[in-house]
This record gives structure tokens, C-alpha cells and sequence, in this order.
């Protein structure tokens, strides 16, 4: 039984208003959450219609492509988790990989650091993988057409539909992408008139693009008249991408990680997925400690929590990449002895300085780090009436990606290659460090923080969860899977608890706005320099309690849990 915490059983420190007991939305045959209504809604049908959850998940990626280009895609990559009913799980990798042209040195200046040309422009792009990871996913394991899962979006986008307040300032940031490029001005900003609250938006090329993919399915995308003019596009823009990278791009199925914490099952995201080796790691260094002795948030369990991080982001920096290129050593990484070893080195009252736990800072680190979280990648969950489930995280990297419409296409590209290392020592967008194993290779997958995760009791189907947020993904949900894990809080209040996010380099503890300031003080006292942030990931979930499906996404966002 999941409980409501109430208030009055946490201890002092407890900040009570985060804490205000929140009824998720709860449902009995099926479920949606979206970071966007009209997606979650498209998906809700296809359940409701008989689809299953893979064919809903299908679905709402189409949707999310028109109705919240910010992050969905066709254009970009991502990870779609699968658990069945049955119990068998399967990983599609369909994260974007560079191009055939790419070099390890091809985003270093003359003066020897990282140019802007890995988040600006069409060099930013790898090659695209969703149209790929969303037909291996319907051939395996769908049950619909391939055309009626792409028709609600071909409908949003021929059609049009209403533009939402947040989508309306969200064209208008002041660091919006879409300025930069012809197209991407012409149809999102109507040069210089972007859309308002309310007015329709259509998007007939996209709607062509659509039609074309589905009659004839990935095909089209890689092979078809989609593959040809954007290639022809890329090369007349010094992009990187041609005919052969769209042709040879495959979606690879992995085996999802798996890992035990106390009475739960986890299954997660392998590399080229951070995520998952760090949510593993986290709990292995927290299980064995009382951490959660004082409650959710309290500086007892933020300072265990933040220090699990600290040492996760050190070995992130130094070890993960592509398993494809790297020997990536998540065995070692996850050895119960290692993860005993690292927890013995941290102390129960005072912040471990980063720098005696990894590699000094560069001195050029701070120049690219000045975090606004965006609102790149979107995540969404979906579980059907059998007790399938699906969790998908999936990304043009960037909010809008590189902000350039493939011209007569209708959709974003992805400025993706940003996840690579551009130069061991300098971090990237998110202030990422990274190593030769995540180093730049023709055909080589970036390190993601991306992991959707799916969590069993007893064998049982018991929660979904995932986000976006960069770099902060790995920390936003393993903070909500624990307040539901360890701190039993229902589905809506762990997404709505103020977050917390400690990533080694740069050593500071973020807190987010409206995390207690009481706690703040203690934290501050233990020794952590503190910092305030808008967000740490925006993570959404559905936990199954006595078989009924509740559903969380962030009340301070505008998603949606469609369930009936
Ligand atoms: N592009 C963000 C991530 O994959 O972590």
C-alpha cells in the first residue's frame, strides 16, 4: 500500500507545505503520462481502441513530434524500456550516432578549445533515430498498424491545434534556437509573429512528411524521399549527414540493467545510458545506510543522497560511453564491494570536497556552465490493461534541438553531438565531463543521461518512471523512485517534492525553488556551497498500488495523466 505522508509523522526539518498530500490521478485499465495533453490524449485512444502499451508509446512519440516540437521528435534519438505483462523487458537504443564524417577533434578550434559548432548549426546533428526504435518496437512487440498509430499526428499537424500558454512563451524565449534558422522563423515564428496562446498552429510539411512515413514506414525516412532531401539539405549547409549514415542507422536492442534494491527489482537503461549505472549506483551506496531515517528532503537524507551523486558523476565522467566503442566496466561500476568501498567514504556529518573524490576541475569549466534548465527531451510513461509497460525518453538534445527545420520536411533537428566529449577536460552544455570513452567516432552513440526505468515488487509491475532535464535526469529520478521507494510517497507528491542536484564538478549542491530554507542552512553548515535552480528534471510516473495505476507528472508543468 503506498502511503500519503502525512506531515505530522516527518521529522522537524521537514519542509510541511512541499509535502501537501496530493491524490494522483488514479485508474484501472490504462494509463498515460505526457508533458503534453494532446499526446497523452492520442495515446489514451490507442489504449481504449485495443492497442497495447507499445502501440500507444508509438503514438504519443508521433504527437509529441507536432504538438511539442520543444522535445519531440522525429529528428532526434532516444530509449524506449519495455516490460510485458509476462515479465520479459527489451531496451531499443535508437539514440541518434554521428555521421560517417565525424572526427574526435572536429568540434576544437585553433585555439585548442570547444567551438559553439556542437549545439549551433547543421554539423550539431547525429543521425536521427526515432522513426527507426519506433518501427522495431511496433514489428516486435505492437499490435496496431504502423499507419493508425502515425494518424492522430498526421491530424494535429495537418489540421492544426491550439497553442498552449507555455508553448507560446516558450517560442518566444530570448535564447529560443528557432530565430537562427529561415525555415524554423518562417514556420514556428512566422517571421517575427510567433504564435500566441490560443491561435492555431498547422504544420503541412510535417503533415507530408508524416503521410509519407506512414504508407511506407521507416523506409521512407531512411531510404525514401525524406533521406534524400535531407541529405541534399545537409550537404548544401556543410552538415555532416549523407544518404549512406541515414541508409546504415539501426535501432539496437539491448538488455536492460538490471539491479535489486531491498525488496524491489529495477530495470533501467544500460549504456550508452548514464542513467541507469547511476541510479544502481546511488542505491547501492544508500542501501545500508539510515539515510531516509528522517524523511524525504531533510538534511540527513539530502546530504547521503547528494554525496551518492557526488561519487556516481566522478565515475561517470571517467568510464561511461558507448559499450559499442568503450569497454565500458559496468560490472566493476556496480560490484557490490566497489559501491561498500566508495559508501565508506563518506562522511555522516560534513560534504566530501570534490576534489579529493575525482580529478581536479579544469580551469575551463566554468566558463560554459551557467544552468537555466530548458526544456529539451521529454519523457513519457504508458501502462495498458494486461500490465504492460512503457517507459520512453526521447530528445532533440537542445530545447528545439539546433533550431533548424529540415527545409520542405517540416521537422527539427537534433544538435545531439553536444553529448559527446568535444575534449576530455571540457564540459559540455550541461557541464558534462567526459573521457575517451565518450570521445567522438564515426557511427559512435553520445552518453546520455536518458533512463527510462520500470520497477517490480514481488514480480509485480509497480512503478514507471523517467524524465528530462540533461544532466540532471540521472538525479531527478532516482530522487522521485526513492521517495516513493523508501519515503512511500504516492506518485504525485514524489514528482511535486522539491529536488536536489550534486553532479561533482562543479562542487555545488543545487536546490530547487521551494526546497526547504531551513534545510538549506543545515546543508550549508555540513559544508556544501548551495545554490538555488528552477528544476532538477521534470519526472513523471505511475506506481501501481493494489492494481489500481495512480500517475504523476509536476504539478508547476503543464503534462497530463490521461487514464481510464
Ligand atoms: N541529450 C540529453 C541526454 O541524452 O542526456
Amino acid at each position: 500500500m503506498i502511503r500519503i505522508v502525512s506531515p505530522c509523522l516527518l521529522a522537524p526539518y521537514l519542509f510541511i507545505s512541499a509535502l501537501s498530500a496530493k491524490t494522483p490521478v488514479q485508474a484501472k485499465h490504462g494509463m498515460v503520462v505526457a508533458q503534453e495533453p494532446l499526446a497523452a490524449d492520442a495515446g489514451l485512444t490507442v489504449l481504449k481502441s485495443g492497442g497495447n502499451a507499445i502501440d500507444a508509446a508509438i503514438a504519443v512519440g508521433f504527437a509529441l513530434a507536432v504538438t511539442h516540437p520543444v522535445a519531440g521528435n522525429i529528428g532526434g534519438g532516444g530509449f524506449m524500456l519495455i516490460r510485458l505483462a509476462d515479465g520479459r523487458t527489451a531496451f531499443l537504443d535508437f539514440r541518434e550516432c554521428a555521421p560517417k564524417k565525424a572526427t574526435r577533434d572536429m568540434y576544437i578550434g585553433s585555439d585548442g578549445n570547444p567551438t559553439r559548432e556542437s549545439i549551433v548549426g547543421w554539423r550539431s546533428s547525429g543521425v536521427p533515430g526515432t522513426i527507426a526504435g519506433f518501427e522495431t518496437a511496433r514489428q516486435k512487440y505492437g499490435s496496431k498498424r504502423w499507419a493508425n498509430l502515425v494518424a492522430p499526428a498526421i491530424k494535429l499537424a495537418r489540421e492544426g491545434f491550439l497553442v498552449s500558454d507555455d508553448f507560446a512563451a516558450s517560442l518566444r524565449g530570448p535564447s529560443n534556437p528557432l530565430q537562427l534558422d529561415p525555415e524554423s522563423r518562417r514556420i514556428f515564428l512566422r517571421n517575427g509573429r510567433p504564435y500566441d496562446a490560443g491561435e492555431t498552429l498547422k504544420q503541412p510539411e510535417l503533415a507530408s512528411t508524416l503521410e509519407r512515413i506512414a504508407a511506407n514506414g521507416a523506409k521512407e525516412f531512411y531510404q525514401g524521399e525524406t533521406a534524400r532531401q535531407l541529405a541534399a539539405a545537409m550537404q548544401a549547409n556543410g552538415g555532416l549527414i549523407t544518404e549512406a549514415d541515414l541508409r546504415d542507422y539501426k535501432t539496437i536492442e539491448r538488455n536492460p540493467l538490471n539491479g535489486d534494491y531491498k525488496e524491489f527489482h529495477v530495470i533501467t537503461s544500460p549504456p550508452p545510458s548514464a542513467g541507469g549505472v547511476g541510479l544502481l549506483q546511488m542505491m547501492g551506496m544508500l542501501e545500508g545506510t539510515d539515510y531516509d531515517s528522517a524523511g524525504p528532503d531533510s538534511p540527513k537524507a539530502v546530504h547521503y543522497e547528494a554525496e551518492a551523486m557526488r561519487r556516481f558523476y566522478a565515475d561517470r565522467s571517467e568510464y561511461l560511453g558507448d559499450p559499442d566503442f568503450y569497454n565500458v566496466p559496468v560490472r566493476q561500476l556496480l560490484d557490490k564491494k566497489y559501491l561498500n568501498w566508495r559508501r565508506g567514504t563518506i562522511d555522516a556529518t560534513r560534504a566530501t570536497p570534490s576534489d579529493i573524490i575525482g580529478p581536479g576541475l579544469p580551469k575551463s569549466l566554468d566558463a560554459r556552465v551557467s544552468w537555466k534548465e530548458s526544456e529539451e527531451t521529454t519523457h513519457y510513461n504508458v501502462v495498458d490493461e494486461k500490465g504492460n509497460a512503457v517507459a520512453v525518453t526521447y530528445t532533440l538534445n537542445n530545447s528545439y534541438g539546433n533550431g533548424i527545420t529540415a527545409p520542405g520536411l517540416g521537422f527539427l533537428l537534433n544538435d545531439e553531438m553536444d553529448d559527446f566529449a568535444a575534449k576530455p577536460g571540457a564540459p559540455n552544455m550541461f557541464g558534462m565531463l567526459g573521457s575517451d570513452a565518450n570521445a567522438i567516432e564515426p557511427g559512435k552513440r553520445p552518453l546520455s543521461s536518458m533512463m527510462p526505468t520500470i520497477i517490480t515488487k514481488n514480480g509485480r509491475l509497480f512503478m514507471v518512471a523517467g524524465a528530462p532535464g540533461g544532466a540532471r535526469i540521472t538525479t531527478g529520478v532516482t530522487e522521485v523512485i526513492l521517495d516513493v521507494l523508501d519515503f512511500h510517497m504516492n506518485a504525485q507528491d514524489a514528482v511535486d517534492l522539491p529536488r536536489f542536484h550534486e553532479q561533482w564538478k562543479p562542487d555545488v549542491l543545487y536546490l530547487q525553488d521551494g526546497f526547504p530554507k531551513e534545510n538549506q542552512e543545515a546543508l550549508r553548515k555540513m559544508g556544501y556551497e548551495v545554490k538555488p535552480t528552477n528544476a532538477v528534471a521534470r519526472v513523471e510516473a505511475i506506481v501501481v498500488d493494489n492494481g489500481i495505476l495512480a500517475g504523476g507528472t509536476e504539478s508547476r508543468l503543464h503534462g497530463k495523466v490521461s487514464g481510464y
